[in-house]
């Protein structure tokens, strides 16, 4: 019994102390809600104002998104990688900033909105 109980603590406290779980269903309330990423994206490979985002982790990976979702300009400027890779698709090249705009979004989000382009397949 007191095994039991030592066990159900254990697991409260894992669960407790562990603050940045992702969760894709929040993410998918934030795009298509407040964080307003439908007004410029659709989740299957057509094109809106921005790219469809099907399979975007597979192309983008996570790391990547997650920097630009944080700061789009940053890493926009910074021209590495990935980001020379989309202006080229999108045929932005010599564009200063990006098209794409989000409001500010918490670590938290970003990895709630990571968690739901996964899904995108
Ligand atoms: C004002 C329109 C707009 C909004 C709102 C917007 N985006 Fe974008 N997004 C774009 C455009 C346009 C691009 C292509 C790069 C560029 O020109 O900025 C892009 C690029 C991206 C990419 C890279 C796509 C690829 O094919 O590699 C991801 C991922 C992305 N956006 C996710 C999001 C998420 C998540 C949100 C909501 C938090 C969001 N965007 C909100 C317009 C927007």
């Amino acid at each position: 019994m007191k095994k039991v109980l030592l066990m159900a603590i254990a697991f409260c406290f894992t669960f407790a102390t562990y603050p940045a779980m992702a969760d894709p269903a929040a993410g998918e309330a934030l795009f298509k809600g407040s964080a307003k990423c439908k007004n410029c994206h659709k989740v299957t490979a057509k094109k809106k104002v921005g790219p469809g985002l099907a399979a975007v982790v597979d192309r983008a990976g996570e790391d990547w998104i997650k920097g630009f979702l944080a700061d789009p300009k940053a890493v926009w400027t910074a021209d590495e990688g990935y980001t020379k890779t989309l202006k080229a698709a999108v045929e932005r090249v010599e564009k200063p900033k990006p098209k794409h705009k989000t409001k500010k979004l918490t670590e938290q989000q970003i990895s709630d909105l990571v968690d739901y382009l996964k899904t995108l397949k």
